[in-house]
């Protein structure tokens, strides 16, 4: 089955927006399989975002990324990597359409308030980087006949 590692970063996290874009993902009908609140060392920050190692943005993004707590989160379902990207919206929040997370809830790219994995193979591995197996649990939604054909 499809999974997808989010994260609402340490500005969600302040702004109180936990609740809210947790029940976004529920309420679409995803299940959650993993979650835990934590402050991300500086070395996992790195990892995670290693793509982005050159590119100008890359200390500020680690320093913020790490500055507080953030809340990580495994998804499960068909299709949720893309879809969790839509659910999510743009980088840049003022481009992001109104209805997703970003649209609604952000004005800055450095304030951006969630990550989402952007293809399979990445959400694999930042689903690895974060949790370890025991932290996942394989669970099956008893409404599931109610969500899919
Ligand atoms: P994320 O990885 O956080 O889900 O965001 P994303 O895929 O939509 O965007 P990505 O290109 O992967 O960039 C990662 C994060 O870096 C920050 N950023 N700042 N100042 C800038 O030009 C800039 N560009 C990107 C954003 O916080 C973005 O979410
Ligand atoms: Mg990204």
């Amino acid at each position: 089955m499809e999974r997808t590692f989010i994260a609402i970063k340490p500005d969600g996290v302040q702004r109180g927006l936990v609740g809210e874009i947790i029940g976004r993902f529920e309420a679409k009908g995803f299940t959650l399989v993993g979650l835990k609140l934590l402050v991300a060392s500086q070395e996992l920050a790195e990892k995670h975002y290693d793509i982005h190692k050159e590119r100008p943005f890359f200390k500020d993004l680690v320093s913020f990324i790490t500055s507080g707590p953030l809340v990580a989160m495994v998804w499960e379902g068909d299709g949720v990597v893309a879809s969790a990207r839509r659910i999510i919206g743009a980088t840049n929040p003022l481009t992001a359409e109104p209805g997703t997370i970003r649209g609604d809830f952000a004005v800055s790219i450095g304030r951006n308030i969630i990550h989402g994995s952007d293809a399979i193979e990445t959400a694999q591995r930042e689903i690895s980087l974060w949790f370890t197996d025991a932290e996942l649990a394989n669970w099956e939604l008893t409404i599931k006949p109610w969500l899919v054909e």
